[in-house]
């Protein structure tokens, strides 16, 4: 045989065997691609940097109760800590920019069990795998001559990549929020509820606005400002409560469990679980939700992660995130 037929051999047997999925990335080499597109990360998280503290409580519905064995949703009132946060990677972002406004919680149980949770004004998360999120951010990592993004390179990712324009196109068609208040956030991925009959049952959560949801108008967009967001929650729960219901969304027949950039269509069976009260809001930027990571490994029992990647890369992230500024 000749060295060319055999290699034509070597290599039609190595397209024979079948194909091995990547490894997913690193929690540092997610970190690392921020950090490639941001610098180095300081003492501001690499996502959602801006961010007011709050505080207030949650109380499961006897639903929630039924629903899940969780700590959380014993029906007792449990405090929490909050953030509130504006999407993007500046801490300076604007109020105004079409990017998504953040509701972060961390419920701590009598038992000391804590949950954590990060949830975002979209109903759909901006990239399907972790390797599409470290991809797309690569590709938009500054080109040394310029000092700006490739836009060769990121016209390549994005159409290479069409999943990851569906969370901008929803906020292109959606205005931004007219407060921190008055917008639902979605939690996103599927998590693994076990129920008090002992099934466990996969869903999606959403937290509804209990004032309604308001955005600002085009008119509002030009005129509010780019800072308004804090001063504004902070007058509201002078006044009042802020509060949200927690809504429980069950998936049906085919809808994708793993695919965090798919929504499940609204028709699907929805249970209201519980209701979170804001109480306070911190004076300024900072305070006690900034050590904060809002998704730890560690989970309060009775509700667990489900197989989709991106969740299950997300809490090694926060936890190399966290220790970057922090350190
Ligand atoms: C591959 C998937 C993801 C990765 C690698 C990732 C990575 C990160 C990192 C590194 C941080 C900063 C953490 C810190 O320093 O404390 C962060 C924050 C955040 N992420 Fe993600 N993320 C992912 C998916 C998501 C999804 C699906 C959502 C939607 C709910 C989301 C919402 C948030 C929010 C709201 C924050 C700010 C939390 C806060 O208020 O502190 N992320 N993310």
């Amino acid at each position: 045989m000749t060295l060319r037929r055999s290699l034509l051999a070597a290599a039609a047997l190595l397209l024979a065997l079948p194909v091995q999925a990547a490894d997913p990335p690193s929690p540092d080499a997610i970190v690392d691609a921020f950090e490639a597109v941001l610098g180095p990360i300081t003492n501001y998280r690499p996502s959602h940097p801006k961010g007011t503290c709050a505080v207030g409580h949650f109380t499961a519905t006897p639903d929630g109760t039924r629903l899940t064995v969780s700590p959380v949703f014993s029906g007792q009132r449990i405090p929490t800590l909050i953030r509130f946060g504006v999407g993007g990677a500046n801490p300076n972002a604007s109020d105004v920019a079409r990017s998504t406004r953040s509701l972060s919680i961390r419920f701590d149980t009598p038992s000391g069990d804590v949950w954590e949770m990060a949830n975002i004004s979209a109903p759909i998360f901006g990239a399907p795998t972790p390797q599409a999120l470290v991809d797309g951010l690569l590709a938009r990592r500054p080109d040394p001559a310029t000092g700006q993004p490739n836009a060769e390179r990121v016209a390549a990712f994005v159409a290479a990549n069409p999943a990851t324009t569906l969370q901008g196109r929803w906020l292109a068609a959606n205005l931004p929020p007219a407060s921190w208040a008055t917008t639902p956030y979605w939690g996103v991925n599927t998590f693994m509820f076990r129920g008090q009959d002992g099934q466990v049952r996969p869903a999606r959560w959403v937290f509804e606005p209990r004032a309604g949801v308001q955005r600002l108008t085009e008119e509002q967009v030009r005129t509010i400002g780019t800072n308004f967001l804090a001063d504004e929650m902070r007058r509201r729960v002078a006044t009042a409560p802020v509060e949200f219901d927690m809504v429980l969304q069950f998936p049906g027949q085919g809808d994708d469990l793993l695919n965090p950039t798919i929504a499940w269509p609204d028709d699907r069976p929805r249970t209201v679980v519980g209701r979170l009260a804001v109480t306070e809001v911190s004076a300024g930027p900072g305070g006690p939700c900034d050590p904060v990571s809002f998704l730890i490994l560690d989970q309060a029992p009775g509700i667990t992660m489900s197989d989709d990647p991106t969740l299950q890369a997300r809490a090694s992230a926060y936890a190399v995130s966290l220790s970057r500024r922090t350190r």
